[in-house]
């Protein structure tokens, strides 16, 4: 199977690492244009597949959307009728700060960029190096580093729950986009907590 990542730095680079590793051909894109993924290349070899924004998007069905939600802007609106987008970002400003979206989640923006795209929010609770270093295929699934999603679509996220599971984390379904958001989100229960799947599910039972 094949997947696209719009981003190459601290989380769409190490996904592509992740995902490589466990088969699958990725395409991945930066700002600065393929030439400047050579160095992927040279570590991931044929399995990665550095290209534009546009050919990216035609080369699969799963797109990992990972640059700084405060860049959004710089994508173009694109069509992608039943693509499924994962929505890595969060609202923060570039001094670290974070943006106050009131009753708004941070995918409405991602969605309006990806008209006709399933959102699945995913990988944004997550410190770059412990999704670099603490996946383990050998923990059963309750004992698992937790990554958490949300999605209005069951089939899409059922999708990106395996891909969570073939890299070694545990995925725990934290409902639709938009009430799964408020739990995944900066100020969420989950967000940037170093839990298995077992911790994740009491404290959302908890809250
Ligand atoms: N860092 C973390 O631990 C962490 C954890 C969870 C979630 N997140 C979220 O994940 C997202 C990415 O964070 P990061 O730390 O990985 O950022 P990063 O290391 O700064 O990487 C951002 C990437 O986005 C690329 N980019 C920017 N604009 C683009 C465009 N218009 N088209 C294509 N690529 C573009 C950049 O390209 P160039 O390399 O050419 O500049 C760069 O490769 C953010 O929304 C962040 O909130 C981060």
């Amino acid at each position: 199977m094949k997947i696209s990542i719009i981003g190459a730095g601290n989380i769409g680079g190490n996904l592509a690492r992740l995902l490589v590793k466990a088969g699958y051909d990725i395409a991945l894109v930066n700002s600065r244009g393929p030439a400047s993924l050579k160095s992927f290349v040279d570590e991931l070899g044929t399995k990665l597949h550095p290209l534009n924004l546009e050919d990216a998007i035609a080369y699969s069905d799963i797109i990992i959307l990972s640059i700084h939600w405060r860049t959004i802007d710089s994508l173009p609106v694109i069509n992608v009728p039943g693509k499924i987008i994962v929505d890595t970002t969060n609202p923060y400003k570039a001094d670290g700060s974070f943006y106050d979206l009131g009753n708004d989640i941070s995918s409405s923006r991602v969605k309006e960029h990806f008209p006709g795209g399933n959102i699945v929010k995913a990988f944004n609770t997550i410190w770059f190096k412990h999704l670099a270093e603490s996946g383990n295929t050998n923990l059963p699934m309750d004992q698992r580093r937790v990554i958490p999603i949300a999605g209005d679509d069951s089939d899409a996220k059922a999708k990106i729950s395996r891909l969570i599971e073939e890299i070694g984390f545990g995925p725990l379904d934290t409902g639709s986009l938009r009430e799964g958001s408020k739990i995944q989100g900066i100020q969420g229960v989950l967000y940037n907590r170093q839990l298995t799947v077992k911790e994740a599910i009491a404290l959302v039972k908890k809250t």
